[in-house]
């Protein structure tokens, strides 16, 4: 039975120009070099000019990304951009992209679910492709975490980095089995009973005010693992694959504890694994587009790949998709 597949026809990228380092850090916290290499493999991070906004860095990622696949903004149907730091309470950042981009046409809207924002928006888009109401979609995730980070808060500042990264989905006609390129499938999950685990303490509605990044960072650790591998075995199940059929993951770039936990779970061999937390830190909605850009202009994936994404973030909320490229 034929049916609309959401192919992966660009991707793109950007990061701030500016660069704090480990070492740079230790001027701003009580913290060393040694600590945050330890405990998350980070080494540094990008931040974003003052003048710089969300939206500024998804316009050059998403640029980049229609450069890539080789048409026009206007040939764009959809935009769903993923940010949990939108540069205003509304209107919503796509809307900002889709001007900047010429569009005026076509549909464009934020989706906030964390760091799994990127999961949340390629599968919000894949079923607007598979429904035939999208024919090219650009998926977006931008993230600017450096405005909602307590500075004075070791325990979590030292995490995060700004930056936006972005794909182009175009719609291919496949045969609706596991052969077919493009999205194969996406398992989204959430968990509301764990909001108090990572948040921020502040919202329109509640503080009328912004508020901070907060998290109890061991409990976040021992869920991540756990709800990674299931929902990545939950995706490989569902289209009968194992892990052995698996070409590439493309990791929420959180953690590289997290990372390599994950990975040991699920029997996968490291080489197999996208890793740019070291440069980027955890970049939420942003950092799964960011490594899969940088593994794609690496040639690390091949047409005919099997190729996994995976993230968890607050809410709790957790997700995979599964793309043969
Ligand atoms: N520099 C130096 N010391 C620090 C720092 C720092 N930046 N931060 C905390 N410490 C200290 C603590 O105060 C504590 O000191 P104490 O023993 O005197 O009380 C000690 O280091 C150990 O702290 P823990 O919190 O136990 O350290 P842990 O090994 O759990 O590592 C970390 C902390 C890195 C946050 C870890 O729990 C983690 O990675 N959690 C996952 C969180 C995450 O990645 N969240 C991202 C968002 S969710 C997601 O994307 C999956």
């Amino acid at each position: 039975m034929t049916m609309f597949r959401s192919v992966v026809s660009g991707c793109g990228s950007y990061l701030p120009e500016k660069v704090i380092t480990n070492k740079q850090m230790e001027d701003i916290v009580d913290t060393t070099d040694e600590w945050i290499i330890e405990r998350t493999g980070i080494r540094q991070r990008h931040i974003a000019a003052d003048d710089e906004l969300t939206s500024d860095l998804a316009i050059k990622a998403a640029q980049r990304a229609l450069e890539d696949a080789k048409i026009s903004a206007k040939d764009i149907d959809l935009i769903v951009l993923a940010t949990s730091t939108p540069d205003q309470t509304f209107p919503s950042t796509a809307t900002r992209v889709q001007a900047a981009l010429g569009m005026e046409t076509g549909a464009a809207f934020d989706v906030q679910a964390v760091c799994s924002g990127f999961i949340y928006a390629l599968a919000t888009a894949d079923n607007f492709i598979r429904a035939g109401q999208a024919k090219n979609a650009l998926v977006i995730g931008a993230e600017t975490f450096s405005r909602i980070l307590d500075w004075e808060d070791r325990t979590t500042c030292v995490l995060f980095g700004d930056g936006a990264g972005a794909i182009v989905l175009s719609a291919e006609v496949g045969e609706g089995t596991n052969q077919d390129r493009g999205v194969l499938s996406s398992h989204l999950h959430s968990d509301g009973r764990y909001n108090d685990m990572l948040y921020v303490d502040g919202g329109v509605s509640s503080t009328k005010s912004t508020g901070y990044l907060r998290m109890k960072g061991k409990e976040v650790f021992r869920h991540a693992v756990v709800n990674l591998a299931n929902v990545v075995k939950e995706a490989l199940s569902f289209n009968n694959f194992t892990a052995d059929d698996v070409n590439m993951v493309i990791p929420h770039q959180a953690n590289k504890r997290i990372l390599d936990a994950t990975i040991r779970k699920l029997k996968i061999s490291p080489e197999k694994v996208a890793v740019t937390v070291q440069k980027h830190a955890n970049t939420s909605a942003a950092s799964i587009p960011l490594a899969l850009d940088e593994v794609v202009k690496a040639n690390r994936i091949a047409r005919g790949d099997i190729v996994v994404l995976e993230a968890m973030g607050g809410g709790f909320t957790w997700g995979a998709c599964l793309i043969r490229w």
